[in-house]
Parts: structure tokens; sequence; C-alpha cells
């Protein structure tokens, strides 16, 4: 199994003072040294974490793909057509939500879809759907010429008990099945972590996991106790 690595949240934390530190092309290429498989980045119409800017700056950087999250508003479509990515992730996207809340559903806005498709196939760029685990979605991405899915994994990630996660986890196997006849790419992503990834393994034909939040998370507990006492070696 393939891993992209979402970054968005460096660039969180690097708007919070508005400079430059933590920078998303350092993380990126840690990311790449550590064996990611590919860089994902959610350009937001909002900017609200990583900007343009950032999206060529680690195209340039990094030698493993990326992977650009975006909705099909026309700036970010202008965007995308400009930076060439290996890969669009159609993704819905709200204002107000924290984070993307659920998978696109295609039968809503058809023809914008379908053209937001083709103008970025037009470019060489691989077209991935980000859908909930629904036999429906998957077959709507196949008619609207997508090369993969990647299934939303927050309703199996958000389960707290045993027999709702198992059910998740079916839906998500049977739409996985559904994705592999249709000859579509599987992908899966959102909401994971240490703990709930590891069942995702016995899902046969998920190509790429593409996860985010956990891993930022994890690598602050993985070096704040070196931090403090590098700062305290410093002053003493
Ligand atoms: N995949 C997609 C399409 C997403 O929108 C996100 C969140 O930006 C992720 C994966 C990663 O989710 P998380 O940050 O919860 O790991």
């Amino acid at each position: 199994m393939k891993l992209g690595v979402n970054i968005d949240h460096v660039a969180t934390l690097r708007n919070a003072r508005g400079g430059f530190e933590p920078d998303p092309v350092r993380a990126a290429l840690i990311c790449q040294k550590a064996g990611a498989n590919s860089i994902v980045m959610h350009l937001r119409e909002d900017r609200r974490h990583v900007t343009d800017r950032d999206l060529f700056r680690v195209q340039d950087a990094i030698r493993i793909r990326l992977n650009m999250e975006m909705s099909i508003a026309p700036d970010i479509l202008k965007a995308a057509t400009r930076l060439k990515p290996h890969q669009s992730t159609l993704v819905p996207e709200k204002r107000t939500e924290r984070t993307t809340e659920g998978g696109l559903d295609l039968k809503k806005n058809p023809v914008s879809i379908e053209r937001a498709i083709e103008i970025l196939k037009r470019k060489k760029i691989e077209i991935s759907l980000f859908i909930d685990p629904d036999l429906k979605q998957v077959e709507l991405a196949k008619k609207y010429g997508a090369d993969a899915v990647e299934f939303h994994t927050g309703d199996y990630a958000n389960q707290k008990s045993e027999p709702g996660r198992n059910r998740e986890w079916v839906k998500l196997r049977n739409a996985v099945l559904v994705a592999r006849q249709l000859s579509l790419k599987a992908h899966a992503g959102h909401g994971l972590d240490f703990e709930n990834v590891g069942a995702l393994k016995k899902i046969r034909g998920i190509e790429e996991l593409n996860i985010g939040y956990s891993i930022i998370t994890r690598s602050l507990w993985a070096g704040l106790d070196d931090s403090v006492r590098e700062m305290i070696r410093i002053i003493s």
C-alpha cells in the first residue's frame, strides 16, 4: 500500500505567525526521505493553509508525486492547470467546515464535474474523486472518466464501537471491490491514525492511503522532548 502524506497542517502552523516557518517544502522533503510515495496538498478556495506558491515550491522540490486536493471552483481549476500536478483529487468544499466532511455527491452538478475532469485530463493530470463508499457513486466516478476513487474513511474512523467499525469496514471493502471490478484505482483517507489504519490492510485492492492530521500531530510528540532539551542546552 502506498502512502500519501497530507502536509496542509504544516502550512496551518506556518500561517499562525504569518512568517516562513515551518516551511511546507521542508516537510515535504522529510516525508519523501522517510519513504512517502506522494505529497498531498489541498488548495482551499479561502487559502486557509496551503497557498498557490506553496504548491509550486513543493512541486519544484520533490521527486515523488504531488497530489493536489481541490474543488472545481474556477480559480482553483485554473491554478491546477498551471501547476499540472501528477494527480488531482476532487473534493467537496464548504467555507465553514473544519475539514472535508464527506465525499463528493456525483449526482449533483454532473455537468460541472465532467467538465472539470475534461479540463484537467487535457493537461494529463490523473483524476481521483473523493467519494463515500457508496456503490452508486463508484459507478458514476467510472462514468465521468475518473482514474481513481478515494474513499472517505471518516465514518469508519469515527466509530467508537467494534460493531460500528466493522460495519463501516465492510462498506469500504465492498466499495473497493466494485471500484477494482470497474478498473478504477482505489484510494482511501480521512481520519486515519496509528490505531485504526491497521484493519485497512486487510482490504485487498486499496492502492493508496492519504493521511495527514495524525502524522503531523505525532511528529510533535516525536520531537517536542528533543526541542525542549536543545533549548535548555543553549540557554544553560
Ligand atoms: N484525503 C482527502 C481527500 C482529504 O480531504 C483529507 C483531509 O484534507 C485527507 C485525505 C487526510 O485526512 P486526515 O488529515 O484526517 O488524515
